[in-house]
């Protein structure tokens, strides 16, 4: 992370399992990363985290971070006032695509009001009400960098074959929260970069039903994709922030 002057304070949000936890892991590794605050919806459960605890001490911090819930991020806002921390790197990774009770929608027939709430919940919604509780404790005079995980499916000018409505609709509303945030909190901090991330078809539990159609060398490992993407935001510059760029540092039309 050599782009970065100060000591890195992170936050990552779906740090529990997939590319967040991956990237937690990958941060914590570098030496200019102090701490992690890690938000997860349940740390109970979150075996690996605990184990980076284990590992890694006060340098990993699990939290509590449901983006549905305000109570849970302004607890996140909280904690990081109250220890004095000024996240200059948070990627919030929280996503959803499928799960018990939702299947990505092939056709009309299948959208339902329900469905589509959960995906602009957790995929769009999320985002800025995080956002919007630890505005004030980003740092005005330093390099900061926020990443929204995104999808290329959600990418407007890319939908050639139609379907997943609500995760591709989340997705695109996303992007354009992330180029909103971009350029408001890019009048106060000329050297903030806020930019959403394509991280490649990567081996999880979000694109495991999915995997038949993707050619083998295609399909990136949780650490591949999370290095790659430490690369891209390293990289990016300021000029470049309110963009929207895949783990090779490409530029995705929005
Ligand atoms: N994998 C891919 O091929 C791919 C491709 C394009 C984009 N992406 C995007 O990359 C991001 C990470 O995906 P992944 O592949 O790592 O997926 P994953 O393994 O399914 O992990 C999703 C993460 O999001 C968390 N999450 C879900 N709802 C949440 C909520 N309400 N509040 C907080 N956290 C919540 C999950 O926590 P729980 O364990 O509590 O459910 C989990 O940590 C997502 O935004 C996804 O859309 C992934």
């Amino acid at each position: 992370m050599k782009s970065f002057q100060d000591p890195i304070v992170a936050v990552v949000i779906g740090s529990n399992r997939g590319i967040g936890l991956a990237l937690v892991r990958q941060l914590l590794v570098n030496p200019m990363v102090d701490v992690v605050y890690a938000g997860c919806r349940d740390p109970g459960f979150a075996c690996d985290l605990d184990d980076l605890v284990k590992t890694y001490g006060t340098r990993v911090v699990p939290m509590a971070v449901d983006v549905t819930n305000s109570e849970s991020i302004e607890d996140l806002a909280n904690r990081l006032e109250f220890d004095g921390a000024h996240p200059n790197l948070i990627v919030n990774c929280a996503g959803l695509l499928h799960d018990r009770d939702l299947q990505p929608e092939k056709r009309l027939e299948d959208v339902t009001l329900g469905g589509l709430r959960r995906s602009f919940d957790i995929n769009s919604i999320g985002p800025v009400l995080l956002m919007k509780a630890v505005k004030q404790l980003i740092p005005n005079q330093q390099r900061v960098v926020i990443a929204n995980l995104s999808a290329r499916v959600g990418s407007l000018s890319d939908n050639r074959l139609g379907g997943w409505y609500g995760y591709r609709a989340s997705k695109a509303a996303q992007n354009m929260f992330t180029r909103n945030i971009a350029i408001e909190l890019g009048r106060r901090n000329k050297k903030l970069v806020c930019v959403g991330l394509h991280p490649g078809t990567v081996d999880t539990d979000l694109s495991r039903p999915f995997q038949r159609s993707v050619r083998t060398q295609s399909l990136l490992s949780a650490d591949t994709s999370a290095k790659r993407l430490l690369d891209v935001i390293d990289s990016l510059s300021p000029e470049e922030s309110g963009g929207f760029y895949a783990y090779d540092g490409s530029r995705i039309p929005w």
